[in-house]
């Protein structure tokens, strides 16, 4: 009865798909009721934009439809500020099926509809109705029009034609070659003049543009795991900086805040580095679900409970992570009085947000704040700047006590500073604290080529993602024999999260695992899984990476901070990058505007790559890692970063056609001579 079941829904599904648009308009039908919404947009548009906002809308359906979406558009675009063609959602249950399940002339097209619709699974999208991935306007597609089209155009392509995806806009299939893309995505892609936040707004609302975040967009999210992995690895190598050789993180407490959509990653990082972790969240409601979901281990909303707790697991030196109910500025200035020492300070409150409940005032309640959002902004606004002030001089009463505090890429420090806080360093140009990547993630990873690469087991089968992770440990140990001294640590701590991943419960959605590895390392696991794909051991598999990498993006306050030679404004590296993996074999390639950080603030992209087993995909994966990551650390090297200068001529012994131009370093003594 259920293979019936099956068998009826799957022939749905493929018919589905293979008809694009509906011939029948379909029934127009409610949100449901308990779903997720995106919040309302801005009103942005005048009333003849709106009208230009309909007409673009409809230009995706037949004239006779007209009279009647026009009138329902008209209303999404009131309720919600957007227009997303509801009604034209599909009924099939969106997720990740196995690549076989997609109706496809070409394997490479079926990877390419299993990673869009794993990034619209409900169980991994954040508002899956509006086709929003995360981070509140991360977008697949702007409508389901463009969803249904694409996904047409993807099952009727050839493996010598081309889907140009303009924001989520199937411009079309254009005839190519194999070697070609199969995809080009662009989203956000602006004249540089107009791309500020209401920009976004309102060519959003025209339906000519979309956010389409780092993964979001280009089809290659996989849920909290990527953000649990990139966090551990900052926790663990903040420590380092911290403690004595061999010193171990038990019983150190790593404070923080936000248990949010990204931020409730911490504690869940902080147990995997062996620390105590307390992570403040005014939110009671996401407090209580990050606690029923496992993500953290204890609730706590008392501030004298909370010190004792901490005391007494700082003595035990325990490994535990504590959710405090409350504002992060009251564990500050508290822990202070009490002298609770805290080795490493963050925060991932959502200051990228702050007027709007990215980040809530201390001394009113959750509700209060809410209602000043709504009613009375502008005090709102004074409220949030007078706590960013309280937050900056409580940190930094700690850190005058020997407390590591670093920003972890969500603008603490940037809101900060323009709320007035006393974080600026004395030249008044930088701030006194360092971002995770310039001290960190830069120096320690990015600038050596360690970056997230990803994969998903196409099959869907968690067999074969169990292999995959047998064979990237095998791989990676191999190599770290002959390693140098200075990835050694690195190599270490991937191969043991490796290890440990599939214990650690992280996959939501599609067979995916992230690892970080520098080119060498990417190269020869993608070869392994690709032997074993030929060899029949697994199925095909689907490579990729996070944006947030050594050399896809270019975003001066976080992945490219630690660049000092005045070009980490400039968006040359992400450009080459997109176009450079696009004719050395990438499945599909992305750019974006503003993934991470905010539109207009950054350029970011990415790629796909379906590995198949065949030496096509051997002699393309060689081709396309080696230039993806070293494209990044030649340009780190050029910046004169010591560390990308001695990878990059790592790789050039290594790889005889790579010739990379070096940087001269100038004695200051010759420059400080001069008058200038
Ligand atoms: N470093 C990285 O790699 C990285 C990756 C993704 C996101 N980020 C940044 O991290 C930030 C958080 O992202 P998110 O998706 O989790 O956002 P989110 O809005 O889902 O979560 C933030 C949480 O902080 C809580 N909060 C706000 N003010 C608070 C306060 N004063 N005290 C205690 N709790 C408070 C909110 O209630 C919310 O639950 C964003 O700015 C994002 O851009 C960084």
């Amino acid at each position: 009865m259920e293979t019936a079941m099956n068998f009826q829904e799957q022939a749905l599904f493929k018919e589905s798909i293979q008809q694009g648009i509906p011939s029948v308009l379909p029934q127009a039908k409610p949100y449901p009721a308990d779903a997720n919404r995106a919040p309302k947009r801005k009103d942005i548009l005048n009333s003849d934009e709106k009208q230009l906002a309909l007409r673009n809308a409809l230009r995706y359906f037949p004239k006779e439809w007209h009279q009647e979406l026009a009138a329902e558009f008209a209303q999404e675009l009131k309720d919600f500020g957007r227009i997303y063609m509801y009604r034209f959602k599909p009924s099939y249950h969106m997720k990740a099926r196995s690549i076989a399940d997609y109706p496809a002339k070409c394997q490479q097209a079926a990877a390419i509809m299993l990673m869009v619709e794993n990034n619209l699974d409900p169980a991994v999208a954040q508002h899956p109705q509006e086709l929003i991935t995360y981070g509140g306007n991360g977008a697949v597609f702007q409508n389901w029009a463009q969803y249904l089209l694409s996904m047409k155009y993807l099952s009727e392509m050839e493996s010598d034609q081309t889907l140009h995806l303009y924001s989520g806009h199937p411009m079309g299939l254009f005839p190519s070659s194999t070697e070609a893309p199969r995809v080009v995505v662009t989203n956000g892609m602006m004249i540089p003049n107009y791309s500020r936040p209401d920009d976004w707004e309102k060519f959003n609302a025209l339906g000519v543009t979309q956010y389409g975040q780092m993964t979001a967009g280009s089809f290659m999210y996989i849920g909290p795991q990527g953000i649990v992995h990139g966090t551990t690895i900052t926790v663990m190598n903040a420590f380092r900086k911290v403690l004595n050789k061999g010193e171990s993180s038990k019983g150190k407490i790593f404070l923080t805040a936000g248990l949010g959509g990204m931020s409730g990653a911490q504690p869940k990082a902080g147990n995997i580095a062996n620390c105590i972790t307390v992570c403040a969240e005014v939110n009671a409601n996401a407090a209580t679900k990050r606690h029923q979901q496992g993500w953290v281990d204890e609730l706590i909303d008392n501030m004298d409970e909370l010190v004792a707790r901490v005391k007494e697991a700082q003595a035990a030196e325990e490994v535990v992570s504590i959710a405090y109910i409350g504002n992060i500025v009251d564990v500050w200035e508290r822990f202070f009085e009490n002298e609770v020492f805290i080795h490493l300070g963050s925060d991932q409150t959502s200051l990228h947000n702050p007027w709007s409940g990215g980040y809530y005032p201390v001394d009113i309640s959750y509700e209060e704040s809410n209602r000043l959002i709504r009613e009375e902004p502008e005090v709102f606004k004074v409220k949030v700047q007078e706590t960013l002030r309280r937050h900056a001089d409580a940190v930094n009463k700690h850190t005058a006590r020997g407390t590591y505090f670093f920003d972890y890429g969500n603008a603490f420090l940037l809101e900060a500073s323009r709320a007035g806080g006393d974080v600026m360093a004395e030249n008044g140009i930088d701030f006194k604290y360092p971002s995770y990547v310039q001290d960190i993630l830069g120096p320690m990873c990015f600038d050596y080529g360690f970056g997230p690469f990803r994969w998903v087991c196409a099959s869907g089968k968690s067999e074969d993602l169990d292999k995959t992770d047998a064979i990237a440990a095998s791989v990676l140990e191999k190599i770290m024999q002959e390693s140098p001294e200075e990835i050694q640590q690195q190599m270490q701590d991937n191969i043991t999260w490796i290890k440990d991943a599939k214990q650690n419960n992280l996959v939501v959605g599609s067979q995916a695992r992230i690892l970080y590895a520098d080119a060498q390392g990417r190269m020869e696991i993608a070869k392994a899984f690709n032997d074993a794909i030929n060899s029949g051991e697994i199925g095909p598999v689907v490579l990729g990476r996070d944006h947030h990498d050594v050399s896809g993006t270019d975003s001066p306050y976080r992945e490219t901070s630690n660049i000092y030679d005045g070009s980490r404004f400039t968006a040359d590296m992400a450009i080459h990058n997109v176009i450079g993996d696009s004719f050395r074999g990438a499945t599909w390639v992305s750019i974006h505007n503003g993934g991470g950080v905010g539109w207009g603030e950054v350029t970011n992209g990415g790629f796909g790559m379906l590995l198949d087993g065949t030496a096509d995909a051997e002699r393309k994966l060689k081709s396309m890692l080696l230039f993806d990551v070293n494209n990044g650390i030649a340009r780190r090297s050029w910046a004169r970063n010591s560390e990308a200068n001695f990878a990059i001529k790592r790789e050039m012994a290594r790889t005889p056609k790579l010739k990379v131009t070096l940087a001269n370093l100038v004695d200051d003594d010759i420059l400080n001579n001069l008058s200038l």
